[in-house]
């Protein structure tokens, strides 16, 4: 059973809200999983566990979503090699088409640059969460079983 940490940051809760459901989706799939806010973890924590899946919303211009900016540059030379990963995240192509989910991306180039094997294609989800929560949850049981 791989020890697993999802770390989330959300401003509105839909990411918070999705966590609940890629949570639910991991554990089906067998994995043991801790869920965090990341204003509550630090880096440092990664370290305890198999498999790291973060949960980021993007802000601003294609911002990482304001609770994830200090943890992002904590992760910079951080060594996790040997760790599986993925990431998720919801965003609004209408409004934002040309920095659509881009904390999604931020995050996932983070983890590849400090070692961690990015195992399952990222979830992006578009407007309102509720209607991706059944595919949030398939998602989790996915990178269960992919880690
Ligand atoms: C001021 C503002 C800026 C945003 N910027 C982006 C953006 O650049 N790209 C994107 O895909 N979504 C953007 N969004 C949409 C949010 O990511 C989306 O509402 C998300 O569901 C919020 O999740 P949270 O409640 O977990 O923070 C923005 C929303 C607001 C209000």
């Amino acid at each position: 059973m791989a020890k697993t940490i999802l770390i989330y940051g959300s401003t509105t809760g839909n990411t918070e809200e999705l966590s609940g459901r890629v949570a639910a989706g991991l554990e089906q799939g067998g994995a043991d999983v801790t869920v965090k806010d990341v204003a509550d973890t630090g880096v440092a924590e990664l370290a305890s566990y198999d498999a790291i899946v973060f949960g980021c919303s993007t802000w601003g211009d294609g911002e990482l979503q304001d609770d994830f900016i200090d943890f992002h540059a904590d992760l910079d030379g951080t060594s996790l090699n040997g760790k599986k990963a993925a990431v998720f995240g919801p965003g609004d192509s209408d409004d934002y088409p040309d920095t659509f989910c881009d904390a999604v991306d931020i995050l996932e180039d983070a983890l590849r640059n400090c070692g961690a094997d990015i195992v399952t294609e990222n979830l992006k989800v578009d407007g309102d969460v509720e209607p991706a929560f059944g595919d949030a949850k398939a998602w989790g049981t996915k990178v269960a079983g992919a880690i």
